[in-house]
């Protein structure tokens, strides 16, 4: 499922790619540009485009900015300094976990869409909900 997850921020990032066809030197650009150097959960050769159109997505699925997990500094996202950032790898691990527990009950997702995703649980929110709304059925 880490597959899965990389092609969904793969697909997310089709334009980012389109524009990065000439990856710039190492050392440029505000982030500095090369390869990313601190994955522990997604695969190690994820290209920086693609890892940047995930984190992204989920950015926009807990309704927050990139330093909500990260330092708040754009050239030290390798940094693990801010906690939510492990929390956030757990998380990672936890939905690929929760997907390939749905390919064990028989609904396996397509190969590269994981059915579970972090807005399955956030809609948007740092703290998912745990009720229905009042008032329903
Ligand atoms: C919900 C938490 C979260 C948010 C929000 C988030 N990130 Fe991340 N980011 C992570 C985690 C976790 C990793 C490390 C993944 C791993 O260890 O495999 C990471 C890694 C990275 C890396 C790789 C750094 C390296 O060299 O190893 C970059 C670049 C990055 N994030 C950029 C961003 C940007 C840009 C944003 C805002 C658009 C953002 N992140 C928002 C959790 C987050
Ligand atoms: C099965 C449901 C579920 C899924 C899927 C899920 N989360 Fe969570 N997440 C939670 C719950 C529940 C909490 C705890 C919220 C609380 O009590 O504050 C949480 C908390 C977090 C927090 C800490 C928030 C804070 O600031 O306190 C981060 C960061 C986070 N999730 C990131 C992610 C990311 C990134 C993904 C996708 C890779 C993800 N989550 C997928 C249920 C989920």
């Amino acid at each position: 499922m880490v597959c899965g997850l990389v092609v969904a921020g793969a697909r997310a990032s089709a334009q980012v790619q389109g524009q990065a066809q000439q990856p710039p030197p190492p050392g440029a650009g505000r982030q500095g540009g090369g390869p990313p150097t601190n994955l522990k959960v997604l695969p190690k050769d994820t290209p920086r485009p693609v890892l940047v159109a995930m984190m992204r997505v989920y950015a926009a699925s807990l309704g927050v900015e990139c330093k909500h997990c990260h330092v708040d500094d754009m050239a030290q996202r390798a940094s693990d300094e801010n906690p939510k950032k492990d929390v956030a790898r757990k998380m990672i691990q936890m939905t690929m976990d929760l997907n390939k527990t749905l390919d064990s009950v028989g609904m396996p997702a397509e190969p590269d869409a994981p059915k579970v995703t972090c807005y399955t649980c956030h809609r948007g929110a740092i703290k998912p909900l745990t009720s229905a709304p009042a008032g329903g059925q």
